[in-house]
């Protein structure tokens, strides 16, 4: 069980620690935790946010245990040096196209939701967003035109297998939930989402036991707040998946515990809590560290097969919240490596 650890930047290497803490505890035969540098970390250090050396590790790992990257010292930088080059590179170097981002409300957290509480209590859905294509990685640039002001653009574009993949992924999490898909796209504008929904509808044949339906981006983000309790899974592109995420997880109402896993066609994955690097308490040991916990638990299921250590993991942060452990974005006091004292001694 070869594991690599790259902690990143701002409250990334605490939350990641306490993971960590959590992951040896459990005696896993085998495990082998091998760390690496990503993010403005690995460019002060090597000079580029996602050495050679990283890559190396990463692809000789089976799984990938991230905290986040983000940096406002590196903001100025030219693109390809940018923090965020460090887990867009993971993703598309080793082939992660599907993120799976599971929205539920924690009983008794449903108050922190930005919703009224009856329906933030009905939130348990599942987004599952593409994410090695889409305007991400396609052309792009800037040019300054003759009145020496400037344009930029970046191409959008989905290929039908780009879509079938996802879409597989997709109909299958389905079948293993609700049964319920909604495709999220613009097909009433664009073309892009036009071969997807096409191509969505052609693979939806295969799974005649999946209600599959189909909505415009712009109303997904209404329906995500007037009645979020209606979706099951949610299967969309990279930049639509990318903005409906971060609503879901306000509708939840509790970044700090949600979780997140990016596969590639076998067992191989990259998991990572969904919230970004917080500078702005970084070191201070307030960071809530429950969701790379939580993401650690979607690692042991998703890559290895390992169902009970990981069911034991998101026990033990369900008893650590039931019985009033709270990190400061619940609104309690908790610091970083007490929340991850009260789930090691829950486990
Ligand atoms: C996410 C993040 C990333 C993305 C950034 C950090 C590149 O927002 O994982 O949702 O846009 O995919
Ligand atoms: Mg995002």
């Amino acid at each position: 069980m070869k594991i690599a650890v790259f902690a990143g930047d701002g409250i990334g290497p605490e939350v990641t620690a306490q993971a960590v803490r959590v992951l040896n505890a459990l005696d896993l035969p085998g495990l082998e935790l091998i760390e690496g540098d990503v993010g403005g970390a690995a460019w002060r250090k090597h000079g580029h946010p996602l050495p050679e050396a990283t890559l190396a590790i990463a692809h000789a790992a089976d799984a990938i245990l991230f905290g986040a990257v983000g940096d406002f010292d590196c903001d100025n930088l030219e693109r390809h040096l940018r923090p965020e080059q460090a887990i867009l590179g993971l993703r598309k170097e080793l082939g992660l196209f599907a993120n799976l981002r599971p929205a539920t409300v924690f009983k008794g957290l449903e108050d922190m939701s930005s919703l009224k509480s009856e329906i933030a209590l009905a939130i348990d859905l599942l987004i599952v967003r593409e994410l090695n294509g889409d305007v991400y990685f396609g052309d792009k640039g800037i040019e300054t035109l003759a009145d020496g002001s400037r344009r930029g653009w970046d191409m959008m574009s989905y290929s039908e297998a780009e879509v079938r993949r996802i879409a597989h992924v997709g109909f299958r999490a389905a079948q293993g939930r609700r049964g319920k898909l909604c495709s999220v796209d613009k097909a009433n504008v664009l073309e892009t989402s036009q071969v997807w929904r096409d191509t969505v509808i052609a693979v939806s044949a295969e799974y005649p036991d999946v209600e599959l339906s189909h909505m415009y981006v712009d109303n997904a983000a209404m329906q995500l707040v007037k009645n979020p309790g209606a979706f099951d899974v949610v299967v969309t592109g990279n930049l639509f998946g990318d903005i409906l995420s971060d609503q879901a997880s306000m509708c939840v109402g509790s970044i700090g515990l949600l979780a997140s896993a990016a596969l590639a066609e076998g067992t191989k994955g990259l998991y990572e809590p969904i919230h970004g690097s917080a500078p702005d308490i970084a070191g201070q040991d307030k960071a809530n560290p429950m969701a790379t916990i939580l993401s650690a638990a979607m690692l042991l299921r998703h890559s290895f097969g390992l169902e009970a250590p990981a069911a034991r993991i998101e026990a033990a942060v369900a008893k650590a919240l039931a019985d009033g452990i709270r990190g400061g974005d619940l609104g309690g006091s908790a610091g970083t490596r007490e929340i991850g004292d009260a789930v090691l001694a829950r486990l």
